[in-house]
């Protein structure tokens, strides 16, 4: 059977991955912060948008090609970056960079990821993007630059929404610890998933191997630290400027949520805003993204990006309409991951494709521009 008459969305990818992986790993991937209110009200904030149907617009064709910061995309979506993606399937990273590189659709590799930009520089095309969560020494910012250029990467993504941790209870009560810690609660979780284990046991524990370099001759570090959290900064404007000046490529800044902070980052150089509150992982009291993409849209000329809570080709529809020039998912590619392996990457963006298309059909829209005005339906 194929895997369109197994798994027709990504919420059947959602359900099978839950019964792949271990509890504390689904935890890590599927939750938000607090009481998930965030979490929620990206959804709701998405399904309250909508659009009157055309009729009697005769066949038509629908081409879902988009231009997106000077290159040609099949369509108008990517792959965002997710930190220890390794930890959630086995090569997570590489199978991710290898899909996108396929449908020629952008790629974001997270500097605390559990592969390198060395490690995935085989499998890159030509789109793909790196994010930094803002490096506080200088020599370091200047090495992982080079190499993220070295490997391949054309794109820097700056993220600028975790100026601190989140608190994340869902994963704590799962018994995830900063670094994960292998206790007898965690062990018998994974003895529950034999196939997540088998994999894991043969690609080795994961951990941020990109910061490697800058942590193993580093005794000055406790050896339980998070070296995600220890390496960063909270970065300000005039970390912007600088990375505008040592990044030659295009500059996007990810986490944007007030329309305010649009025309300074204009003015810095950045090449893009990605509007997005972090899939509801940051802050509980935060509004749905597709609720403020607009009054960015309408505060600034710069290319939007958008994630949180897209979960179809509706959403992607939804999503321009309300402004945005492109769209992310993140936890869609990682339930993709869990719940298929190497084959999940592949099928999220073919069901993206379809539903893309299945919904253009239903407004008698022949490209994306031709996307009638959005309405708020209740
Ligand atoms: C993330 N996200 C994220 N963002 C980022 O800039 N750097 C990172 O390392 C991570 N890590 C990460 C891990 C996991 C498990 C998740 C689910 C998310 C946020 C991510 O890039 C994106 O903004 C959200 O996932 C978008 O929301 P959806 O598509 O998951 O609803």
């Amino acid at each position: 059977m194929d895997l369109h008459s197994l798994y027709p969305g990504i919420a059947d990818l959602k359900r099978r991955a839950q019964r792949r992986i271990p509890h504390f790993v689904w935890e890590y991937l599927d939750s938000g912060t607090g009481v998930e209110a965030t979490l929620r009200r990206n959804r709701v904030g998405l399904d309250r948008l909508g659009f009157a149907p055309s009729i009697l617009h005769g066949p038509i064709e629908c081409d879902t090609q988009v231009e997106f910061l000077g290159r040609t995309y099949p369509m108008p979506v990517g792959v965002a970056p997710i930190g220890m993606a390794g930890l959630i399937w086995p090569d997570a990273e590489g199978l991710l960079a290898r899909a996108a590189a396929a449908a020629r659709l952008p790629f974001t590799l997270s500097n605390v990821a559990a592969q390198s930009p060395e490690d995935v520089a085989p499998h890159l095309g030509n789109d793909a993007w790196f994010q930094l969560y803002p490096p506080k020494d200088p020599d370091i910012r200047r090495d992982l630059l080079d190499r993220v250029g070295q490997a391949g990467f054309s794109t820097l993504v700056l993220t600028a929404d975790v100026p601190v941790a989140s608190r994340r209870e869902r994963q704590t009560r799962s018994g995830l610890t900063n670094p994960p810690k292998l206790t007898p609660k965690l062990l018998a979780q994974i003895a529950q998933r034999p196939a997540w284990a088998m994999a894991m046991a043969r690609n080795g524990p994961p951990r941020m191997r990109t910061l490697d370099r800058y942590t193993d001759n580093s005794s000055n570090l406790p050896p339980t630290a998070h070296v995600g959290y220890l390496l960063r900064t909270s970065p300000d404007m005039e970390y912007v400027h600088w990375l505008r000046d040592a990044w030659d490529g295009p500059l996007i800044v990810k986490g944007v949520m007030r329309p305010e902070d649009a025309e300074p980052l204009k003015q810095a150089g950045v090449d893009a805003l990605w509007v997005s509150n972090h899939g509801g992982r940051q802050f509980d009291g935060a509004p749905a993204g597709i609720d403020v993409l607009p009054t960015i849209r309408a505060a600034t000329d710069l290319p939007l990006i958008f994630d949180s809570g897209v979960e179809g080709g509706l959403d992607i529809l939804r999503a321009r309409a309300a402004g945005a020039d492109f769209v992310m998912l993140g936890r869609g590619f990682m339930y993709a991951l869990a719940a298929l392996g190497a084959a999940g990457p592949a099928h999220v963006i073919d069901i993206l494709r379809q539903d893309l298309k299945a919904n253009m059909g239903q407004l008698g829209a022949r490209t994306l521009e031709e996307i009638p005005p959005i309405l708020t339906l209740d």
